[in-house]
């Protein structure tokens, strides 16, 4: 099979830092679905997975965590797909990824792909939606049913892949979200996806805040910097209110702001549950599910912006060089393998 994939660890403007290269095709065993990748969409995950350093790999290693695909043969375990099911999944960071037209996935951690996206659309939603489903529902433990609406949702970095996926979730919610974007065309892209408030991650957060008539908010969620907006974040959180951070911090974090306030503070990590097997990764079947069923009934709608096309090390490496631009505004696909 086709697949592009690393040796080395190389800055992205070298041409060796992701390869055109042909794989063995892999055979499903045990839960395992076999899938023909048909789009894969670019996180920061792969950039962070590939930053330069000394090592080397012995084998190919393959990046990718968010495609859309038709499962090609299923493991003797498989229960919930058969082969020309066509699929959407984010996948194990532990495993090899999606950036090769045939995958292995465990079927736990897949959903049906909406039936109203193409496969370039429906790969752009899988790892962003699992993080802002799990970190507002699971971890902040928000009601995703109705009886959290109302209350106040402070998104930090409104318009990158998650943001823009986080907000929409976070309307079906009820809840009152106020984004963050620092730039025109961020601003209006978080206030189309359904903001009902936008601020300037880029000025301080406490009068904008106040500008809107609230002293506090009761949610936060960061999906940027945990060290930079730490301070902010405990100003602004209510007393027993709830914070998600998804970014590891670089310096330890100070216990006053959100220690007063009795806050929770929850980490949310999108592979812990395929990483570590836990008894309920089933979940992210569901949830997948769920959102599915939520884009094609037309309460939330797809967050791609660009595809690049076709899948190969060139388009490969023109997509992880945007994403460290660090000024994405929803996503970008990369699809088709001719
Ligand atoms: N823990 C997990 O499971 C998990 C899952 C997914 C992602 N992540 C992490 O979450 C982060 C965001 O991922 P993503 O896919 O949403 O990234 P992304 O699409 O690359 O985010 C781009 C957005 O970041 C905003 N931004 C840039 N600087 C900012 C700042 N100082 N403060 C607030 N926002 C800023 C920009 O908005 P403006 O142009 O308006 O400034 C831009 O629209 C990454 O570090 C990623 O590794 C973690």
């Amino acid at each position: 099979m086709k697949a592009v994939a690393l040796t080395r660890y190389l800055p992205i403007g070298d041409p060796q830092s992701l390869l055109d290269v042909t794989l063995p095709d892999p055979t499903p065993t045990g839960r395992d679905l076999l899938v023909r990748v048909e789009a894969v969409s670019v996180n920061p995950v792969d950039t962070k997975q590939r930053a330069p350093s000394a090592k080397v790999e012995p084998q190919p290693r393959v990046l990718g965590w968010d495609a859309a695909g038709t499962v090609a043969a299923a493991g003797p375990q498989v229960t919930l797909f058969k082969p020309g099911d066509e699929v959407y999944y984010a996948g194990d960071v532990t495993r090899q990824g999606s950036n090769s037209e045939l995958q292995l996935v465990d079927e736990r951690i897949v959903a049906r792909k909406p039936k109203s996206l193409d496969f370039a659309q429906a790969a752009a939603i899988p790892l962003t939606a699992i993080t802002a489903w799990e970190g507002f529902f699971e971890r902040m433990r928000i009601d995703p049913a109705g009886a959290s609406r109302g209350a106040t949702l402070l998104i930090i970095g409104g318009a990158g892949g998650v943001g823009s996926i986080g907000i929409q979730i976070a309307k079906v919610a009820g809840l009152t979200v106020i984004a963050t974007a620092s730039r025109p065309e961020t601003v209006a892209w978080v206030k189309e996806l359904g903001a009902d408030h936008v601020v300037d991650h880029s000025q301080p957060l406490r009068p904008q805040i106040e500008a809107l008539g609230l002293k506090f908010v009761d949610y936060i969620a960061n999906f940027n910097d945990t060290d930079r907006y730490w301070e902010a974040m405990g100003d602004l959180i209510k007393p027993q209110g709830a914070i998600c951070l998804i970014v590891g911090n670089r310096a330890p974090l100070a216990q006053e702001g959100v220690r007063g306030k009795s806050a929770a503070v929850c980490w949310e990590l999108m592979f812990t549950r395929p990483r570590f097997a836990t008894p309920d990764m089933i979940e992210q079947h569901r949830l997948l599910t769920r959102v599915a069923e939520l884009i094609d009934a037309g309460r939330i709608r797809g967050t791609l912006r660009e595809v690049l096309r076709p899948i190969n090390a060139s388009n490969l490496r023109a997509a992880h060089a945007k994403l460290e631009s660090g000024k994405m505004i929803g996503k970008l696909v990369v699809a088709d393998w001719n």
